[in-house]
Order: structure tokens, then C-alpha cells, then sequence
């Protein structure tokens, strides 16, 4: 191939795929399989690889990350970003439309129009474009001066390198927020707590850490993404806009990403109403909100209103109540854990913190407690996140009134009595066979991420411990009908299900297996690379350290706890025996079923967790979507469905509820 010729092709194969993430990640609606596209971007690779001199940094293969940088730039905005009013009640947004008007000199009667739209919880970043390119991408700072974050942010999936127009605005600056959904949020989390790091404490935290990345390969490695809301500025472009919800419907036509829950509201209680339907549906979202902003629409009143020094006067943020609450904490216990560490937990005034009952928070390690400076009886900032065990923030010491006393470590454990010993940051129990560690290395088994075994709840694990009957994890599966009913509240038909499910649980795949051994630093995630890495247990046991350090996501902490598990007699013949039970894997192809290859999406509360049922959809071949768009095949509805079930109706998709669904899944 000539320089011209594969010149070229690489400008096709750019614009092309361009084309290709504007459909994917602006449309929902993709004409291409994965695989297609995939091969796409890899002969593009192969191409700048061979012809290194027409490297573009806007090219689509950048989504992996440049070079690490040092520091960021300073970017001073040419207009400043301010912030935006807030408002907690009802009355504060009526007297808002009451200043917008009188302001606008309008008659208290007259019907304002005001674009409503998530306020998304992330991090706001700016994005300007010359020419149709990406320009640059910074934070917002301190209203004036932010930070040059663009490597970072060309490594985010939907936001576009290159607008896929035949006449881009030859200027356009946008405001948008940059994310992280719940799932990838918790995703994240565990990955830290397996590696013993802290975990972050909400995802905007952890999608402002990820942006702040020097090296945008672990920025590239965080599945971020990004939501546009306003245009600050447009020029050179063919179209006119007059109002906000106008300007919204021109950033997807341009190829940018929008929330597809912005609505025209038509006067201020029709905004309230908006707000009282999005709260409602608020959880079942794949990422977090903190309010709705309600936006004066018409920008000629907009003009009219202007900005005071911090904020526009057209808009309002209308916020949710805060996932944080302040509460005393009434004593702080000890949590004696699967691996034998001791895990001090605060137990709190019952406080409800975004619906939910919190009683207990989790205050991590000794060094938590002294970092925080915080003592028994203080009162405290506790707050919740996604999946996260509701964590204590800070005390508010202000508040102390001489009746607070520290806290202190037990030199024994408070089960079993054994000493307590210091490892780095933990404290454990010194006695390996601690019955504390036993019922939560059982329990942990059961889960079910783990062998998932249907009905074996805590209660049942500790009389089985207490009673000496089960001594290790195999022991399950040697239990019988006459011993599961000489427990208490164990009646002959519980009996027997627990029995069925434990036959169930024996056929498992490895990854499963490996998690629910229970060796320390090895959650779900690191349970599934050792899987895939090593393929069988014999590998596994053979694994070294060297060779666990060669994958990546596995740092020195797991492998040596991954190498010590497997040398330990104790574990192997644990092992052995729960293989000689009948315990067997394999990671068997996804079955073929009726629906294999349909798309489903939920809405609404169903009886259990999503994660449930997009195991069961994900086992049958369905794969789950968290968008709506033309070609998906089903909307799974539970009750208090969002604004998904309208979008369904319109574009004519299969629309069934749970039940319906597991009839689906029987076939
Ligand atoms: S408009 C001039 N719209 O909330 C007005 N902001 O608390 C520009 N935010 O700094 C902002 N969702 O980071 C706007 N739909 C939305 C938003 C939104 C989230 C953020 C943004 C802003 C902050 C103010």
C-alpha cells in the first residue's frame, strides 16, 4: 500500500467510525454489530501503527489513552462557568417563577415555559470544538480558570473526537457533566476494597478522581460518560435557536449525548410535577441525580434576565433531599469478618437517609477512626451510595459536650476470646478456627454471587456453627434432612428446598468458585481474572506469584494472599473434599434459548434486585440494556414505572412485567 493510498483509507475508516459512535452512543441505534465495528477499529490500528506520520489526536483509536502527563494546564474560560441557584421546596421554586416574572415585567397570570432536565450528579466539564475537532476539555475550577483535562476526556466513549456533520459550527463551546453509572461505580469500589484501598465515597467523587487521572490510560479503563445541557456559545452554524429546549434537540443533531428525560414544562407546577416524577424513578436510573434544573426556555428572556455574579437568574436547580444525614452514634462495636479482621461498626440513632433506615455504618479500620477523629457519642455526617455500606463522614465537633469518649481496640476478640493481633492497618483475631470467621466465611459461601445457595440464611448458619455441626464450608454438603430439621424453625418443606438447593448449587463455573472460597482481596472481579487466566483449579493452585503479578488489576497484596491461601493444608483439603462432594465447574457456553440475542431494559421496582434478573436474561443469551431505543425487543416493567414505559409505547416495544418475564426465561 501506498502513503496516499492507505492515507486514504485511514480518513475513511475515521469517519466511518465517527459516524458509528454518533449512532451507538448519540442515537442508541446502531447499524453495525460489535464485531463489525471491531474490526473497523482494528484495521485503522494496524494502519497508524504501519503510517505513524498520520497520527491524528482525534482519531477514535485515542479512546485508550495517550501519554501520562505531569500536571494540567491551566485553561482560563473565556466565558466563566458559574453555578446554579438552589431551591428544596415547592415555595422556593413558586417564588422563583414569581421573580422571573416580575423581573420579565409579565403579569403574575402569564404561563412561563421552562426547560426541565435531570441535574445530573457528576462533574461539570466544558468542551469546545473548532472546525468540527475537539479542542479542548476543561474543569470548571474556580468559575474562571480550570484545568486542560482533554487527553482525559477524549478517552470517554460517547463524547465525540470529530462531529459527524457535513457543516459543523465553525465554534462551539458545550457544558455537560461528566459520570459514572452506579454500576460502574460499584464496579469500581470493589476492584478498591479487594486491593485494600479506600473506596470512594459517592460517584461523583469517583468520577472527579477518575478525570483527574495524569495517566489517561486509567482514566480510558474507568467507563465514564458524558451528558450535554448547554450550549455557551455557537457560531457559524445554519440554524437558528431561540429557545433552551431547542438548543438541547441541536446538541444531539450536532452528535452530542442528551438526557433522554429532558421535557418542556408549560408553567412552574407543571416543573414541580417533573421534579416529583423524576424523584420517584430516581433509584432505578443507571446514574445518580441530585435534582432537576428548571430553565427559563425562551432565550430572549433569558437575555433579559442575565446572571448575577454567581449564577444565571433564567435557571434553578430544584434539589432532591440529600443521601447524607446527621446522627449520634451510640457505640461503636466490633465486626469480626470471614478473614478474621475485626471491623469496627458504628451504631447509630436510626436516622432515614434517602428512604432507607440507617442504624449502623461501617468506619472501616482503627486509622479511619483516629484520621476522622471520631468518638462515642459524637454526632455525626453519615451518608449512602449506590451498593456502598452507609459510611460515617465526619463528626460534628462543634456539637461535643464532654460526653464523648474515644474509642479503643479489644485485645481480644470479642467472639471467641483469642488475642488480637496487628497486621499493617487490621487488627484480627489471632485464632484461625474463630467461630465469628467460620459464619462469615459460610455466609459469604452461600451468597448468592458466591455458590448461591437459595435459602441458607444467617440464622441457619449459626446454629449449624454454634451446634458444631458445620466445621468448614464442605461440611454443607454433607448435611441431611434430620439434621437441617433438628434446628429451630426448620420444618420438613424448608428442610427439603435447602436440600434441593444445595444439589442445585453443586453444578457452579470457577469464577463463582474462586470467589466463593473466600480468599482475602479476591471479590468478584479479581475471582473472574484468576478464571480466565488460569482456566482450572489445578493451574490455580500451581499459580505464583510472579506469574498473578502478570495479569492485570492484580497487585502484590492479592497475589501473596492468593499464593498463602493455596499453601495453606487446611484450604486444600477443604477443597478436595467439596470437589469429592460432588461440587463441579464448567464454564458452560451461554445457553441457546428463546431469547437469546433480545434486548431487554427495566423500569420500575421488581421483587428483587436488577442484578437478579440480568443474571438469569444474561445466562439464557438476552442481553440488557440500560436505554431505550427502537430496536430493543422488550421493557421488563415493575411497579412505579419511569418515563421508559412512554418511550416503549411510542416506539411500539414489547412491553411485559416480571412474571411474564420468567415465563420468557422457562422457555
Ligand atoms: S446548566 C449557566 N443543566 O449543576 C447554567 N447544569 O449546581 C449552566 N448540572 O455547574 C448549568 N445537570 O455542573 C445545567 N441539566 C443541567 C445540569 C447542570 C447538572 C450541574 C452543573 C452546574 C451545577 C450547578
Amino acid at each position: 500500500m501506498t502513503e496516499n493510498e492507505a492515507k486514504k483509507r485511514i480518513d475513511e475508516l475515521r469517519k466511518a467510525l465517527h459516524y458509528h459512535n454518533y449512532r451507538y452512543y448519540v442515537l442508541d441505534d446502531p447499524i453495525i454489530s460489535d464485531s463489525e465495528y471491531d474490526s473497523l477499529l482494528i484495521e485503522l490500528k494496524e494502519l497508524e501503527e504501519k503510517f505513524p506520520e498520520f497520527y491524528d489526536e482525534n482519531s477514535p483509536t485515542v479512546k485508550v489513552g495517550g501519554k501520562p502527563l505531569n500536571k494540567f494546564d491551566k485553561v482560563e474560560h473565556r466565558i466563566p462557568m458559574v453555578s446554579l441557584d438552589d431551591g428544596f421546596s415547592d415555595n422556593e421554586i413558586r417564588d422563583f417563577d414569581s421573580k422571573v416574572k416580575k423581573f420579565l415585567g409579565v403579569s403574575h397570570n402569564e404561563v412561563i415555559d421552562y426547560s426541565v432536565e435531570p441535574k445530573f450528579d457528576g462533574l461539570s466539564i466544558d468542551l469546545i470544538y473548532k472546525n468540527g475537532k475537539l479542542e479542548v476539555a476543561s474543569t470548571r475550577g474556580d468559575g474562571f480558570v480550570g484545568e486542560n483535562v482533554t487527553q482525559n476526556v477524549r478517552t470517554i466513549k460517547n463524547v465525540p473526537l470529530v462531529l459527524s456533520l457535513e457543516n459543523p459550527p465553525v465554534y462551539i463551546d458545550v457544558q455537560g457533566e461528566v459520570l459514572l453509572t452506579k454500576e460502574e461505580f460499584n464496579k469500581i469500589n470493589s476492584e478498591r476494597m479487594e486491593k485494600g484501598l479506600q473506596p470512594f465515597a459517592n460517584p461523583r467523587n469517583a468520577a472527579a478522581g477518575s478525570i483527574r487521572q495524569l495517566d489517561p490510560k486509567e482514566t480510558a479503563k474507568r467507563n465514564l460518560i458524558m451528558i450535554m445541557y448547554y450550549i455557551r456559545q455557537i457560531d457559524g452554524y445554519g440554524r437558528k435557536i431561540l429557545t433552551q429546549h431547542e438548543s438541547l434537540e441541536v446538541l444531539k443533531e450536532i452528535g452530542f449525548p442528551i438526557s433522554e428525560y429532558n421535557e418542556l414544562a408549560h408553567g412552574i407546577e407543571k416543573a414541580i410535577e417533573y421534579k416529583k416524577e423524576l424523584e420517584k424513578i430516581r433509584d432505578s436510573l443507571p446514574y445518580e441525580l441530585d435534582g432537576v434544573v428548571i430553565k427559563v426556555d425562551r432565550f430572549d428572556f433569558q437575555e433579559k434576565l442575565g446572571f448575577t455574579t454567581k449564577s444565571p437568574r433564567w435557571a434553578i436547580a430544584f434539589k432532591f433531599p440529600a443521601e447524607q444525614a446527621t446522627t449520634k452514634i451510640l457505640d461503636i462495636q466490633v465486626n469480626v469478618g470471614r478473614t478474621g479482621i475485626l471491623t469496627p461498626v458504628a451504631i447509630l440513632e436510626p436516622v432515614n437517609i434517602g428512604g432507607v433506615t440507617v442504624s449502623r455504618a461501617s468506619l472501616h479500620t482503627m486509622d479511619e477512626i483516629e484520621k476522622k477523629d471520631i468518638m462515642i457519642g459524637d454526632t455525626v455526617f453519615v451518608q449512602r451510595a449506590g451498593d456502598v455500606i452507609p459510611e460515617v463522614v465526619k463528626p460534628v465537633k462543634d456539637l461535643r459536650d464532654g460526653t464523648q469518649r474515644p474509642f479503643k481496640m479489644p485485645d481480644r476478640c470479642p467472639v471467641c476470646g483469642s488475642k488480637v493481633i496487628k497486621d499493617g492497618a487490621y487488627y484480627m483475631c489471632s485464632n484461625i478456627n474463630c467461630p465469628s470467621a467460620l459464619k462469615e466465611s459460610i455466609k459469604h459461601f452461600v451468597s448468592r454471587k458466591a455458590m448461591n445457595i437459595d435459602g441458607f440464611g444467617d440464622k441457619i448458619v449459626e446454629q449449624l456453627v454454634d451446634k458444631g455441626i458445620v466445621k468448614d464450608v464442605s461440611d454443607i454438603y454433607t448435611l441431611d434432612k434430620e439434621t437441617l430439621m433438628s434446628l429451630d424453625r426448620v420444618g420438613e418443606k424448608l428442610a427439603e428446598n435447602l436440600l434441593t438447593s444445595i444439589e442445585r448449587s453443586k453444578g457452579t463455573t470457577f469464577a463463582k468458585f474462586i470467589y466463593a472460597l473466600g480468599i482475602r482481596h479476591v471479590g468478584e472481579y479479581v475471582a473472574k481474572l484468576l478464571a480466565e487466566r488460569f482456566r482450572n483449579l489445578e493451574n490455580l493452585k500451581e499459580s505464583t506469584k510472579e506469574k498473578l503479578l502478570g495479569i492485570n488489576g492484580i497487585g502484590e497484596e492479592i497475589a501473596n494472599s492468593v499464593v498463602s491461601f493455596f499453601s495453606e493444608k487446611r484450604n486444600l483439603d477443604t477443597i478436595d473434599k467439596l470437589l469429592s462432594y460432588g461440587v463441579h465447574f464448567e464454564d458452560k457456553k451461554k445457553e441457546q434459548s428463546k431469547i437469546s440475542g433480545n434486548s431487554f431494559v427495566f423500569t420500575g421496582t421488581l421483587s428483587k434486585p436488577r442484578g437478579y434478573f440480568k443474571e438469569l436474561v444474561e445466562k439464557k443469551g438476552g442481553i440488557v440494556r440500560s436505554s431505550m431505543s427502537k430496536n430493543l425487543d422488550y421493557l421488563v416493567v415493575g411497579d412505579n414505572p419511569g418515563s421508559k414505559l412512554n418511550r416503549a409505547e411510542s416506539l411500539g416495544v414489547k412491553i411485559i412485567n416480571e412474571r411474564e418475564l420468567l415465563k420468557l426465561l422457562e422457555e
